[in-house]
């Protein structure tokens, strides 16, 4: 009983990627208490390796999590890009890793394993020696420029986690890593679209996860100020919507912000190491700070929410729960529809729904056709029935 409990609360990671893929490590996130509602927890930040006193602050702030106080408990660090500024590594032996990473987030930190995506610091240096480093350190993840976590969250629920190179689709600059970029096909016609093929592909792999979690280095929906390229933030916006994602972390912008939009979270903790003064902070959402912080993600029996601390470690916001993902249409009723309206659209030349297919709609759709057909429906069920007690009486009789 208490082995099977066991073994359901093991979390099986699972990484992979298109060009690579990690061996498992099962025995990575093993729970070794038992409570009715095993509450699951991660750390994240970004914009960290600066090296500098604040972003000492953050990591003992953070500590006081990974040390075990107060309950806590969390199973990993996300890490959201610009680990080292302000140009990257230069190679696996480059010192940065110990003077910015192993010294500063030294003690229980050290110990939970790290999942990390490349910022657009990192790619004025060495990307590639970040990824081998996943090779040589036993908690560096970054198996590739993407890949995704699979994980289960205790109490039966399951999570996957998809990291995504936003540099790579549309957040790519001229001077930054334009060389190395070019070598993986950036700037290609067709290369932003296979990027964004793959992230569709993990998110119909993981449709049925109740927790979808992106992480990428750039901003979509909020804090965007201009930044990348519109046309490919709104298809993977699209793709969000229509996947029903639970949440978006990144980090980017040297803030700390949060937004609800069409029921999807998008979390910004862009502020581990640097931050914007307050006056640049962007003004949108529900929550928005400037000044140094983290992120602690917490799944409980409400759902996925979001807990957003300081330096000092107060406690500057905690979201309303985003809950775990329920009533999705089918895929392949879901590919139905969305042809359908494609189909609409291109033979009318228009974007009649937009990025708005969003489950509303499909929620409607559904309503109306089983409203159209109901009708139809209750006769054929009258009749039936009708047919039956005529049968069963003249074999009475
Ligand atoms: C798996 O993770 C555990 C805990 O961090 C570690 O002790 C062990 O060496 C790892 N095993 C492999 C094969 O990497
Ligand atoms: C830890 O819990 C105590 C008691 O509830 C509380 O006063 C304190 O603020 C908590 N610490 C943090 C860092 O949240
Ligand atoms: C971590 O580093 C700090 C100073 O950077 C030091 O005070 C502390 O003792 C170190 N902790 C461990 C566990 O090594
Ligand atoms: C934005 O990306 C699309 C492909 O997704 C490309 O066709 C377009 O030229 C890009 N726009 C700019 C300004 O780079
Ligand atoms: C954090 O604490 C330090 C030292 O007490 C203080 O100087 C700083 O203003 C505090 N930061 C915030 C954001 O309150």
């Amino acid at each position: 009983m208490i082995a099977s409990k066991l073994t359901s609360l093991l979390i099986i990671l699972q990484l992979l990627s298109i060009f690579k893929t990690l061996p498992l490590n099962t025995t990575l996130f093993q729970e070794t208490t038992i409570s009715s509602f095993q509450t699951f927890e991660f750390l994240a930040i970004g914009d960290w390796g600066s090296g500098s006193a604040d972003q000492k602050m953050v990591a003992s702030a953070m500590k006081f999590f990974s040390d075990r106080n107060n309950n806590s408990n969390p199973q990993f660090v996300v890490g959201l890009g610009d680990n080292f500024y302000e140009s990257g590594v230069t190679d696996v032996d480059d010192s940065k890793f110990k003077t910015v990473w192993t010294d500063v987030y030294n003690g229980s930190l050290m110990q939970l394993p790290w999942y990390l995506v490349n910022g657009n610091h990192d790619w004025r240096g060495n990307t590639d020696a970040q990824i081998k480093y996943t090779s040589i350190s036993n908690n560096w993840n970054l198996p590739d420029y993407f890949y995704d976590l699979e994980v289960y969250v205790g109490n039966g629920l399951t999570a996957a986690f998809i990291f995504i190179e936003t540099n790579l689709i549309f957040g790519g600059i001229k001077y930054e890593g334009e060389p190395s970029m070019r070598k993986l096909g950036w700037g290609e016609a067709d290369y932003a679209q296979t990027q964004l093929n793959w992230i569709e592909d993990r998110l119909r792999k993981h449709y049925t996860k109740d927790y979808i979690i992106l992480v990428g280095h750039h901003p979509v929906n909020i804090c965007l100020n201009g930044m990348g390229n519109a046309t490919t933030i709104n298809k993977l916006v699209d793709l969000q919507r229509k996947y029903r994602i639970s949440a978006y972390i990144n980090g980017h912008t040297h803030n700390l912000a949060y937004s609800v939009i069409q029921n999807i979270a998008y979390v910004i903790t862009g502020s581990g190491g640097k931050a914007d003064p307050e006056k640049l902070r962007c003004m949108e959402g529900d929550f928005s700070k400037g000044g140094f912080g983290f992120v602690r993600g917490l799944i409980d029996q409400t759902g996925l929410h979001f807990e957003y601390r300081n330096e000092n470690n107060t406690l500057l916001y905690t979201s309303a729960p985003v809950k775990k993902r329920a009533h999705l249409v089918p895929l392949h009723l879901l590919d139905k529809i969305y042809h359908i309206i494609d189909d609409f659209n291109s033979k009318k030349n228009i974007n009649f729904f937009g990025s708005n297919r969003h489950r509303e709609f499909i929620y409607l759709f559904v309503l109306g056709t089983t409203l159209i057909l109901s009708p139809f429906l209750f006769f054929v069920g009258v009749f039936s029935i009708r047919f039956v007690v005529k049968k069963c009486f003249k074999k009475m009789l």
